[in-house]
Parts: structure tokens; sequence; C-alpha cells
């Protein structure tokens, strides 16, 4: 199985199955002299972890991360580092049942017809589980950013048809929304309370979007043809499970704008930087950052696992009817929220880093 890199400077490789020993992850291209603490990371590790309120998956890991290399006395050596969180709370009996049945619009039937073998646990490699990687090695990623004041917030702005009516420039970054689906206005999150319960009381699922903002981007990141940067952005987005879409700025509101109204007319502000006056463009031009917010909203699919019976196939491709049993999030859009900032931070640590060497001419 290849694919399972990310970034060309800050370079992870993920590895590890969902009910395997544990997941962990290496960082090529970490710079040496950064103070990573262990709990900083710890710390981001706890915020992914599940069972943190009535509505979300009760699987209760305790995901303590361990330092393997790269690091001492709390400062990164420049030498690979590596991260790794032993599985400890997988219930692998909860699947037996399902081990010879293609769950709808799980990997079960992907995987096996591609490798002709799969760890069927939990869905082994597929699980949402393997993002413990990404997150672990996104925190790594966000000590550097912040030595840059770079700020990464993102939040929940949509379940099913519920969306949020605050517009992305009007959320305040510095504070964190004080509710536990993280989705700005109060009255929302009563309301998409009310309707993940119903659903869960259903046995069924719902999808939503998340909104990112990224601010004090320096002008400069993103490689302008193939690696853009919303590309990249793009392409970390669409590899987080269950994701179904991604936007950057207008997105696919730009379909319904004429030129005249798109434009983001440029000027020059107080301190004699060059700004524009709307960001229709979601602050990256030409695949490069020009220093306005970055903002895209990624969309998630309802998940597939529910308690409703369903019909399928199993491994010889006769029709089964099947009931999932064990635990299930009827929402998982909160849950991806550090996940979407983790991959954010490993995206643009790997485009600062390549962009120490774009030009000599501004040194
Ligand atoms: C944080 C998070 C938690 C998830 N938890 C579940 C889950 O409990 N049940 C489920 O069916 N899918 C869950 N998923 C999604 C599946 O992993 C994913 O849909 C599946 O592997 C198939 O991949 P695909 O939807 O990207 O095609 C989760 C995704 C994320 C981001």
């Amino acid at each position: 199985m290849g694919g399972n890199q990310l970034g060309s400077v800050f370079r992870i490789t993920s590895f590890g199955e969902s009910h395997g020993a544990a997941i962990g992850v290496v960082i090529d291209g970490c710079p040496a002299g950064l103070v990573v603490r262990r709990d900083v990371i710890q710390k981001a590790l706890d915020r992914r972890a599940p069972g943190r309120s009535a509505i979300t998956s009760s699987r209760k890991e305790k995901d303590i991360v361990e330092i393997l290399s790269g690091v001492s006395n709390d400062v990164s050596l420049g030498t690979p580092i590596c991260l790794m969180v032993r599985n400890q709370d997988a219930r692998s009996e909860d699947y037996k049942n399902i081990r010879n049945i293609y769950r709808p619009s799980h990997a079960d039937y992907v995987y096996d017809a591609k490798y002709g073998v799969r760890d069927y646990r939990g869905g082994g490699r597929a699980s949402a589980r393997e993002t413990v990687a990404r997150v672990a090695a996104g925190a790594v990623a966000g000590i550097l950013l912040d030595r840059l004041g770079i700020k990464i917030y993102a939040y929940v702005d949509q379940i099913y048809k519920l969306k949020s009516k605050v517009p992305y420039d009007q959320m305040d970054i510095n504070k964190s929304i004080p509710n536990a689906l993280n989705i700005p206005d109060d009255t929302l999150y009563d309301k998409v309370t009310k309707l993940i319960q119903v659903a869960k009381e259903e046995g069924d699922s719902l999808g939503g979007s998340i909104c990112c903002i990224i601010r004090n981007c320096p002008v400069g990141l993103g490689e302008p043809v193939f690696d853009k940067l919303h590309a990249d952005l793009a392409k970390a987005m669409m590899s987080i499970p269950a994701s179904r879409g991604f936007e950057i700025g207008s997105g696919f509101g730009a379909i319904l704008m004429k030129g005249s109204e798109h434009n983001d007319s440029f000027y020059t502000d107080d301190h004699q930087k060059i700004k524009t006056k709307t960001n229709h463009s979601g602050g990256i031009q030409g695949g490069i950052s020009n220093g306005m917010d970055i903002n895209f909203r990624v969309a998630f699919k309802p998940v597939s696992t529910i308690a409703k019976e369903q019909t399928s196939v199993n491994t010889l491709g006769q029709s089964v009817a099947f009931k999932n049993i064990g635990r299930h999030d009827p929402c998982v859009v909160p849950r991806a929220i550090p996940i979407v900032e983790a991959m954010t931070k490993l995206v643009l640590a790997d485009h600062y880093l390549r962009n120490k060497t774009s030009t000599i001419l501004h040194a």
C-alpha cells in the first residue's frame, strides 16, 4: 500500500491499523531546535479523542503519545521524529458479525478487491483512528507555525440542513466556542443537538461542514503549478475519512457571481500593506497566499455505520441483511475539527519550509 506520506519537506509517514498494536507517524524534515514538548502533542490528541459528549462515540481510548525519536530534552534534533500511540480500547469482538460482510459505503469491499486481504477489525487502516497520526504530527507542525504567529481556527458551520449564519470574517478566532459541537450561535447549537439526538434514536447518521480560517499567513506560500496552496489543502482535506467536498473562498458560490462582483480589488492600508477589499479568492491567488485570511470549507458525509438494518452482500457475493452492533457516532463532524486543523498545519508547515528556497531576491 502506497500513499501513506504527505508533504515534501515537512513530510509525514503514517502507520498502523485501528485494532493493531499502535498508530503512529514519522516526521521527516522537522527543523532542529524547535521546542517539542510531549504535553503539547498530548493536548492535541485529547481534543481528538472520542467520548467527549453524549452524542459522540464512547470509545474511551487513552491515546497516550510516546515520542520514540527525534526529540531530546524537549528540543527537536532535526532527525526523524517518531510518535506512537498504543491502541488500548479496541473491542474487536464487535466486528466479528460483519467480518464477511461488505458494509455499505465503508472501505471493506474495495480493500478486499484491491489487496485480497484486509484487517476487518474496526475498519483496519481505513478507520478514522488513523487520524491519531495526523493530529500528533499536526501538533508538531503547529509548534513551528505558532513561532511564526500563524493562527488556524476551525469550527462546525453546518449540520444537515442547519447552517450557521455567522460569516467566517465575523468569527473571533481568539476565543474557543463554548459548546460541545463547536458550532457558533447557541440557538443553532440547541437545534443541532436535538437533530443529532433524533438521528441517533432513529439509528441514522448526519453529515455537515467545517469552516477553517488561517490568519497571519505570510504572502508567498504555495508552489503555483501542481502544488498550489489550495490544491494541497484540498488534497489534505479530501484525505480525511468521510470528507466529500472542499471549497476555497467563494467556492461553488463563484458560479453565481459576475467578474465585476467577484474580483478582489487591491488597496494599500495605513501600514503600507497591500490588501484586498473583498476576499472571494479565499486568501490564495494563483496558488500562492496573498496575506489575506485563508478560508475554506470541508463537507463531510453522514457516516456509514448506522444502527438501522441494512442490506448488502457478503464476501461470496450473496445478499445479506445485517445490523451494526457496538459503538458508533450519529455525527462525526465536530470530531473532525482537530483533524482539519492538523491537516492545515501540516500543509502550511511544509509550504513554509519549501518557500525558504523560492528566491534569493528578497534576501
Ligand atoms: C473523526 C471521524 C470519526 C469517524 N467515525 C466513524 C464512525 O464511527 N463510523 C463510521 O461509519 N464512519 C466513521 N468515520 C468515517 C469512516 O472512517 C469513512 O467513512 C470510511 O472509512 C470510508 O471512507 P470514505 O467515507 O472516505 O469513503 C469517521 C470519520 C472521521 C473523520
